[in-house]
């Protein structure tokens, strides 16, 4: 048998570089998307970041041609479903896009195909309904960008059969990304449950006049080897982002994880985004 074909839906920032990272490991992949001006920029960017890979030397040149070559682009779902035997959704992250997608893809995929969805705070257990196939059915969670960062958190819910999460484990392992494997939904997952708490925590430092943001910051990464200290990391991800998920996260632990700290909800209300905005903890003006 050849290598398992990929669909992946939604072709953003997210589908883009992941549809590129099964491609690059020799899986025939399709990118859906409903806008075809998302589909055309989907291309450019394949082709760029493929391309820089080649150039840099981390792969020869005619594996980038060959990988693009076993990539195309559709808005049709259910041709492309039909298809497919692993689909990776990262479509908008709204919960009623997701339920539809998941509604025609369990209509119009084989009845094998595993569906994951890349969602970074709707776990599957939402589509499971919609879906019609629970126990095919996991969270599949890149990071940003998906062709440079080594971890996929690869989440059941409880219908998840095991073996769909050992299929997903080795799939994982194939595209040579590190699979960080979960028994359980939990939100935030692992890595921005890990990150909330530190962030959570500068935050309170600052705003109990311990320390400057600037020293917390140098702590982290003088004293603790990260590359960057955590209010340098808000502003790279966004205070908008930061704000979002921890409002999610909160929620859906009905309060157990904290809401947003009020100087988090401040900057937020400001628009003081970070990097994106010119503003956030620090002056990027
Ligand atoms: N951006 C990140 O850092 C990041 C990291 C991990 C996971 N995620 C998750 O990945 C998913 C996508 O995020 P993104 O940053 O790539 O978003 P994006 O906005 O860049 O791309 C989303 C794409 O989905 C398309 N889309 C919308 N509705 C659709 C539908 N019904 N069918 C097909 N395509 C549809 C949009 O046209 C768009 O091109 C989200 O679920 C998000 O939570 C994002």
């Amino acid at each position: 048998m050849g290598q398992e074909r990929v669909l992946v839906v939604g072709a953003g920032a997210m589908g883009t570089q992941i549809g590129a990272v099964f491609a690059l490991a020799g899986h025939p992949v399709t990118v859906q998307d409903i806008s075809e001006d998302a589909l055309e920029r989907s291309q450019a960017v394949v082709r760029k970041r493929v391309g820089r890979l080649a150039e840099k030397g981390a792969i020869e040149a005619v594996d980038a041609e060959a990988a693009i070559g076993r990539m195309s682009w559709t808005a049709n779902l259910e041709d492309a479903a039909a298809t497919a035997d692993l689909v990776v959704e990262a479509a908008s992250e709204r919960l009623d896009i997701k339920r539809e997608v998941f509604a025609r893809l369990g209509a119009a995929a084989p009845e094998h195909t595993i569906l994951a969805t890349n969602s970074s705070s709707i776990p599957s257990s939402l589509l499971a309904e919609a879906s019609g196939r629970a126990d095919r059915l996991c969270n599949m969670h890149f990071f940003n960008p998906a062709l440079v960062m080594q971890a996929v958190e690869v989440v059941p819910n409880d219908q998840t059969s095991e073996a769909t999460i050992e299929t997903v484990l080795r799939l994982t392992e194939g595209i040579g990304k590190h699979a960080v494997r979960l028994h359980a939904e939990v939100p935030g997952f692992v890595a921005n449950r890990l990150m909330m708490a530190l962030l959570n925590e500068a935050v309170a430092l600052q705003a109990q006049g311990l320390a400057s943001i600037e020293d917390i910051d140098a702590a982290a990464k003088l004293g603790l080897a990260h590359p960057m200290g955590p209010f340098e990391l808000m502003d790279l991800v966004g205070l908008d982002v930061v704000h979002d998920i921890q409002v999610a996260m909160h929620d859906m632990t009905d309060g157990d994880d904290p809401a947003p700290h009020p100087d988090v909800q401040r900057l937020y209300d400001a628009g003081h985004y970070g990097q994106k905005s010119g503003k956030g903890w620090y002056d990027h003006s």
